[in-house]
């Protein structure tokens, strides 16, 4: 007699165990009849810096992700895009930029683009697989068709906003529309397909997580669910009620003040989430994935101490992500995963926890990994194409006091890789970065002092082309060692070209000015 398990076939014991095994048996069975496919709670922080969480050592307080991730996996190896756009796609589609067509910048408000329709994104896999997905807070994906909206993506519920920041209280985001002398303030906030008035005033945090406690309260829990909770917090503007700045008199940086108390607020609203998924019945069977979109914003609070760079740079402030997944399916080992991993990897991963199928997508550069944070086995990714970006273009202001200037579109024709392309390959423990990777500074939080220390506080103007790191040996990047290893340095640049070669050619329109929706109507499709 053999018994079928999910570890195969186990040879049925003697007797004398047999009554033991039945007892087992019968405490064990319920139990693991019960074990349909968890529900799935993905929370995206934004702009969320790695030296902004208290387990990293930050003097910003997150009691709750402290716990929360302690009681689960922390993802110590765990990489995202450095901008929002690009993430957001990756986690949706399983595929990197170069694959869709979103290598340079975001989707501006203006531009008539969205992550390209053929793609076949994650909530269509879980709803093909019997889950009932629910999107909350920020798109960012492109709204310039109907078509192109979460509900129309997979999504069977959707409250949020399109665009990629706006004001946390009114809901409204002001664009200068180019080849206007107009800069409209409007709404930009939906329920549906539906344009949603009535929440003028409320916090977004409080907002969002309002909305989402009611879908768990609501949900039919033999049902499985999927909730996409893309928070608002902590993006710019600073915006937060005083409360959740109050503990934090003593940083003396308005700024990184103000962030803190954002940061506490988002802290609070994952206790709230996970304290409706307990009063709901639904914790015992769900996964939760934490993770920001992309490093700190330090023009804006954020910071990635001790990691170089930041937001919209390819150092690991910009890309080196918070992360950790949460719940009874990875419980059983809890503590620091240094596996190596992705954002494209929730794409595989997630779908096969539900016990979906990719086969409706296009290749996937994601991993499954699920072995890998349930049971532990080594991680399947070795390698991480950061990015190439051919239309980028550096100006030295980016590392002063402005946030990126996005260059004109120039061309669809596909580019060869050449070495002054900002481009980043991580292989193993080494690193790749060719061109200007963007702002090189390290930048300590406020309260460590307002300059950065040591002899790297004179920083080239003129980066190397190339440039080497061994992020095992050196997460820091301070020491460049491209001279020392000229055959990795060749055997990488040869497979960023053999990356451009299968690339398309990046997707960044001019701003179309229909965009404008006029006078008191709001931010959406404008075109059929
Ligand atoms: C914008 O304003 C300037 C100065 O007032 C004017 O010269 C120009 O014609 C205006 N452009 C448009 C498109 O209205
Ligand atoms: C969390 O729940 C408490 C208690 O209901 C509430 O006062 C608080 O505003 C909530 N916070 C967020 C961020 O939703
Ligand atoms: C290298 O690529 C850039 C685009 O990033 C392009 O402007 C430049 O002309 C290329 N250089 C050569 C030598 O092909």
């Amino acid at each position: 007699m053999h018994i079928m398990t999910s570890r195969g076939l186990i040879p049925f014991p003697q007797p004398a165990v047999q009554r033991l095994f039945f007892l087992v048996v019968a405490v064990i069975l319920p139990l693991s009849q019960t074990q349909r496919p968890p529900h799935i709670v993905f929370i995206l922080a934004d702009d969320l810096g790695w030296a902004d969480v208290g387990y990293h050592g930050s003097e910003i307080h997150t009691p709750v992700l402290d716990e929360l991730s302690a009681s689960g996996l922390r993802l110590d190896n765990y990489y995202v895009q450095p901008i929002c756009t690009p993430s957001r796609s990756q986690l949706m589609t399983g595929r990197y930029q170069i694959h869709t067509g979103l290598q340079h910048s975001i989707i501006w408000p203006c531009q008539p683009h969205c992550l390209p329709l053929g793609e076949t994104l994650l909530p269509e896999l879980l709803a093909d697989a019997g889950y009932a997905t629910h999107m909350v807070g920020k798109w960012h994906l492109g709204m310039v068709r109907q078509n192109c909206l979460p509900t129309h993506r997979g999504f069977h519920t959707y409250f949020g906003y399109l665009l990629g920041s706006e004001d946390y209280y009114s809901h409204n985001r002001c664009v200068a529309i180019t080849g206007t002398n107009i800069t409209r303030c409007a709404l930009d906030l939906r329920d549906g397909d539906n344009v949603a008035r009535n929440y003028c005033g409320i916090y977004s945090t409080h907002l969002f997580t309002q909305r989402a406690e009611h879908i768990i309260a609501q949900h039919n829990p033999n049902k499985p669910m999927f909730l996409y909770m893309a928070f608002q917090s902590v993006h710019s503007p600073l915006e937060v009620p005083k409360q959740y700045t109050a503990p934090y008199g003593f940083i003396k940086d308005a700024r990184r003040r103000k962030y803190a108390g954002m940061v506490s607020a988002l802290d609070e609203a994952v206790g709230n989430l996970t304290a409706a998924l307990r009063a709901a019945g639904l914790w015992d069977n769900t996964l939760l994935v934490f993770s920001t979109d992309n490093g700190g914003q330090t023009l804006q609070g954020g910071n990635n101490w001790p990691l170089r760079g930041r937001k919209a740079t390819l150092w690991e402030g910009g890309v080196r992500g918070v992360g950790f997944v949460a719940g009874p399916a990875v419980s059983q080992r809890p503590g620091v995963s240094r596996d190596l991993l992705h954002i494209s990897d929730w794409f595989p991963t997630l779908v096969r926890v539900a016990g979906g199928k990719t086969t409706r997508s296009y290749p996937l550069d994601g991993y499954n990994v699920w072995e890998t944070l349930s049971h532990g086995t080594p991680s399947p990714r070795k390698e991480i194409l950061h990015n190439i970006d051919p239309l980028y273009r550096y100006t030295p202001c980016m590392c002063n006091d402005e946030d990126e200037i996005p260059c004109a579109f120039t061309s669809r024709t596909p580019v060869e890789f050449n070495i002054s392309m900002h481009a980043a390959l991580r292989f193993h423990n080494w690193k790749i970065l060719t061109g200007n990777p963007g702002c090189g500074k390290w930048f300590p939080p406020p309260h460590l002092g307002s300059r950065p220390k040591g002899p790297e506080e004179v920083l080239r103007n003129d980066p190397p082309m190339v440039q080497l790191f061994d992020i095992e040996k050196d997460p820091e990047e301070r020491h460049d060692v491209a001279q020392d290893h000229p055959d990795v340095v060749s055997k990488l640049l040869k497979k960023l070209q053999q990356y451009q070669r299968g690339a398309t050619s990046p997707s960044y329109p001019p701003d179309d000015p229909r965009c404008d929706p006029g006078k008191g109507a709001a931010w959406g499709p404008w075109r059929k």
